[in-house]
Parts: structure tokens; C-alpha cells; sequence
């Protein structure tokens, strides 16, 4: 049986679906049972527990052959000190693997998380790593991916009625856009067959690395989006607009931090692209069956 926490978020939704897929025993864990019916449906065992709660988990985690591990979401927007709270869901997760008595772990990270500072949310994920590794007797992979597709799923409102895509990357920087289905799909396979030992780092990088001007033609491409244009805006900008937006200083600066990163390359990827670093949905695939989708469904609002 394996534990799939996040099960009711992207890549612990995949994950759990895969590992049903293959005929594996799973128990679904999320905040509420409601959002896991799904999962449940498909045969899963559904176990309501919040991510901070180390006893709730630990009793989740008792007699599992592996555990998939995830700090969600990707950020909280109006929290004040959203590092305080990846820090408390790391300390959760890690007691409760430490008292169940599991042996085998695939935590979710990111790139850049060989870095202690400097990457906004990331910074987060190398505590998380640090953390849960250091628990005796436990092997543990880390699935440190690349950028979410996902990502560009926040622009449909504005792709729509401004024609533009606008963040803070330099508009030729690669990136290692990754599908959330394919992370966790890895991280099923890696849970059910994967030969790891000790603690290993395993980057995901997507099918290849894109730029956003690249993404933005593909999207607008996908949409039929005439005139779609990618626009890079200034950290400053950037900053205010999360502000703006009701979100707290301490995460705006956070989400800052990310775009200085990956244009400075502090965030970058370290291992050489191969077949076991790469995942195979492409942009343009994505950008059809997942942002189009959603951009036409948005639209008959
Ligand atoms: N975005 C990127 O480019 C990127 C790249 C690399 C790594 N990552 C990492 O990926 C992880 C996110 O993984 P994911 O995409 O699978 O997760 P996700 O889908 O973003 O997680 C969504 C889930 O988060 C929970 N959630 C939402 N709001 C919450 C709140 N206020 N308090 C507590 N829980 C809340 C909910 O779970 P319930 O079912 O419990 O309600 C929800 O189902 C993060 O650690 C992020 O740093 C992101």
C-alpha cells in the first residue's frame, strides 16, 4: 500500500490515479474527503488529515510500503510568512515518516533547491530536503522539477482581454517547463518500481527546455490568440502587482525572488537532460488539452 499525500492537489492526484492504474493498494490523503471522492471512486482509500497535523499523518503512514511527500500548495497568497508554514509541513511530514515506521519516501522538490536562500518558495523545499533526509533508515528520492506548465494557467484571464502574457523572465531564458500529470506519474513509478537507495536527487525537466516567448506562441497558437505577446515586466512591477492583488508582502517578495533567480540562473538545473530527466508532454501538447480547454470553458462563463 502506498500513501499519496496532496492526493487532492495536481501531482498527488496523478500520482494516486497511476498507482490505481497499475493495481496498487493507495490511501489518499487530503483535508477533506469531499475533494478526494474521485479517488475514492477509483478505489482508493480516502484519509483525511491536514498536512501539519503529525500525528493524523503518522497514523496515515503506518504500514505503507511508500509514501509520495508534498509540501502544498505552491504558495499561499495572503499568508504572512509562508516559509514558516512550509517549515511546519516539513516538520509534520518528517515526524510522521520517522513514527510510522516507513522506509521509503519520494518527496517532491524543485530545482534550485540545492540552494538555501536566494529562490523565493524553493528555499523552502531545500529545508524539506534537509529535513526528511536526515531521518535514519529511510531512502528517499527527491523529484526536484522544473517549472510548471501549470504556471501559465494564470495568464488565461489576460491572454483573453489584454493579448499579452507578462512575468518578470527574460523572454528568451530557458526554461524546464514540466506537466504536473508526468511529476506525478514519476513518482508513482519511482514509488512502485524505483531501485533508489539512501537519499537520491532526480531532476525533472520536461520534455525540452522552452522560453516564454517560445510558450506564449505556442498558447497563442493553441487559442487562436492573434497578436498574443509576451511581455517581461520589472521585478518592481512585478511586486506591486501582487500587492495589488491582495497578496501579503512576505510572498510577494518570495515570487520576486523567483524571477531574479531564474534570470540570474542561480536557478538552474544540474543534471544532464536524459531520458530519465526528461517527461514526455510537450508545451504544445499541454497547451492544447490543458490551457485551451480551460481558456474555452473559462469563456462560456
Ligand atoms: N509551481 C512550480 O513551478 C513548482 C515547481 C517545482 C516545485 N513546486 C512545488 O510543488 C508543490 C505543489 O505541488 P502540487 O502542484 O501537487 O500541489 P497543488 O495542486 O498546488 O496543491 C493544491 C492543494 O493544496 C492544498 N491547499 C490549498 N490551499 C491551502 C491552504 N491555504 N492551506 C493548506 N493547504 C492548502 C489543498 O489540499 P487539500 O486537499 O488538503 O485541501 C489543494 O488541493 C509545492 O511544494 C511547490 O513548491 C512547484
Amino acid at each position: 500500500m502506498f500513501v499519496v499525500t496532496g492526493a487532492g492537489g495536481r501531482t498527488g492526484r496523478a500520482a494516486a490515479e497511476r498507482l490505481l492504474a497499475q493495481g496498487h493498494p493507495v490511501r489518499a490523503v487530503g483535508r477533506s474527503a469531499r475533494r478526494l471522492a474521485g479517488l475514492a471512486e477509483r478505489g482508493a482509500e480516502v484519509w483525511e488529515a491536514d498536512q501539519t497535523d503529525t500525528a493524523a499523518l503518522t497514523d496515515a503512514f503506518r504500514g505503507a510500503d511508500g509514501v509520495y511527500a508534498v509540501i502544498q500548495p505552491n504558495y499561499i497568497p495572503d499568508h504572512p510568512d509562508f516559509g514558516a508554514f512550509q517549515d511546519q509541513v516539513a516538520a509534520a511530514l518528517t515526524r510522521a515518516v520517522a513514527a510510522s515506521g516507513v522506509t521509503r519516501v519520494v518527496g517532491l522538490s524543485s530545482w534550485g533547491a540545492q540552494h538555501a536562500e536566494g529562490t523565493g518558495p524553493v528555499a523552502g523545499l531545500h529545508r524539506f530536503e534537509r529535513r526528511l533526509s536526515a531521518v535514519p533508515g529511510v531512502d528517499t528520492l527527491w523529484l526536484r522539477a522544473g517549472y510548471f506548465m501549470e504556471n501559465l494557467l494564470d495568464h488565461i484571464d489576460a491572454v483573453r482581454t489584454l493579448r499579452r502574457i507578462s512575468a518578470p523572465f527574460d523572454p528568451g531564458l530557458p526554461l524546464p517547463f514540466v506537466a504536473t500529470r508526468d511529476i506525478g506519474a514519476r513518482a508513482a513509478d519511482e514509488l512502485a518500481d524505483g531501485t533508489w537507495r539512501g537519499t537520491e536527487i532526480l531532476e525533472l525537466q520536461g520534455e525540452r527546455d522552452v522560453s516564454m516567448r517560445e510558450a506564449t506562441d505556442v498558447i497563442a497558437k493553441a487559442v487562436g490568440a492573434d497578436g498574443l505577446a509576451y511581455e517581461q515586466i520589472s521585478l518592481a512591477a512585478f511586486h506591486a502587482e501582487l500587492r495589488g492583488n491582495g497578496v501579503s508582502a512576505g510572498v510577494a517578495d518570495m515570487m520576486a525572488e523567483v524571477g531574479n533567480a531564474l534570470n540570474l540562473r542561480h536557478t538552474r538545473m544540474q543534471q544532464p537532460r536524459s531520458s530519465r530527466t526528461s517527461t514526455p508532454t510537450s508545451i504544445e501538447r499541454f497547451a492544447e488539452e490543458e490551457f485551451a480547454a480551460r481558456y474555452h470553458a473559462t469563456a462560456q462563463r
